[in-house]
């Protein structure tokens, strides 16, 4: 059993915990994962760490709502106990001294780029944020970014808050002014990480993203995980998450992510209101 230490609410549906778990926070790196169980007859799900402290051996974790797991991991608090948590799981992200760098967050994707971001930061990157939500209600962790990075550019879909427009669009007008980027990384819905990919292909820029398939063990058993990449089956809970965005194909990952989505709407809406009401 792992305590939940503290609690907190980013957005709306948006939340971040902290939680005792020496091992996984001593033995974490940038851009790996864990895959929790809130309760003994409950779903495994992944989610990715976004700080750990070897110190007070407690990890971070940042989630949203969009289903019956997240859901009810939303209605515990602190004091309350996880299940099962399994980790660090997966490939550490490659982080290296490039130069200019961009660290691209969409929606909850804004809190998992924090590792990255902090780490190209300490190999004297120059590290630039592009981030954005739908609106501003749904935008997280921006005046913690701007500690980290040396410049922060953010959008929302509907304007309430910086650029109107994708972080795509915001990526691409940045590209147009500055050609020393050497490394982007982004994290966010498929479609974003897609439209990011699609920017930079072109300019030759090197673009890594962190594949977000459904997972079950998360240790290369189940085979539920596959993505293709070059052309070739990859399990992204041991080849990656991260790949190589101009190699990873994205359409059949969003048509895998929507596998049991009929399934998944009806278990949420059974669901919804009893455990939470956020
Ligand atoms: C390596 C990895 C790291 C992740 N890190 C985070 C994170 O830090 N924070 C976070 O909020 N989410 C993260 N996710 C996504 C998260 O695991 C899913 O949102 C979660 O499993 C949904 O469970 P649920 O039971 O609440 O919803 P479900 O009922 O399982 O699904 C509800 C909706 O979410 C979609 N969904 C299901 N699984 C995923 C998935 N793996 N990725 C994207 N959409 C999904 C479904 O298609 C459906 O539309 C990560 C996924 C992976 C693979
Ligand atoms: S989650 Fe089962 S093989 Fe990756």
């Amino acid at each position: 059993m792992y305590t939940i230490l503290d609690k907190v609410q980013l957005a709306e549906g948006i939340f971040k915990v902290r939680i005792d778990a020496p091992l996984v926070a001593k033995n974490w790196k940038p851009g790996q994962f864990v895959v929790l169980m809130v309760n003994e007859a409950g779903e495994r799900i992944p989610l990715t760490i976004v700080d750990g402290n070897s110190n007070d051996c407690t990890i971070s974790l940042v989630f949203q709502v969009v289903g019956r797991t997240t859901m009810l991991l939303a209605s515990k608090n602190a004091g309350d106990k996880i299940f099962s948590i399994l980790g660090p799981l997966g490939r550490p992200s490659e982080v290296k001294k490039y130069g200019d760098v961009v660290v691209v967050g969409g929606g909850v994707g804004v809190a998992e780029i924090f590792p990255q971001a902090r780490a190209l930061k300490s190999l004297g990157n120059y590290v630039i944020g592009v981030v954005g939500a739908r609106t501003y209600s749904r935008l997280v962790l921006v005046e913690e970014l701007k500690s980290i990075c040396d410049e922060i550019h953010v959008c929302t879909d509907d304007g309430s808050y910086g650029y109107r427009g994708f972080v795509s669009d915001l990526l691409k007008r940045l590209l147009e002014k500055k050609d020393t980027i050497g490394y982007v990384y982004a994290v966010g819905p498929v479609q974003m990480m897609k439209a990011v990919s699609e920017v930079t292909r072109d300019r030759g820029i090197r673009t890594f993203v962190s594949a977000n398939p459904i997972m079950i063990d998360g240790t290369g058993m189940c085979g539920v995980c596959r993505v293709i990449v070059g052309g070739e089956i990859k399990f992204a809970c041991i080849d990656g998450p991260d790949f190589d965005a101009h190699l990873l194909d994205f359409d059949t990952l969003e048509s895998r992510l929507k596998t049991y989505t009929q399934r998944e709407s009806e278990v949420y809406q059974k669901f919804k209101g009893c455990e939470y009401d956020g």
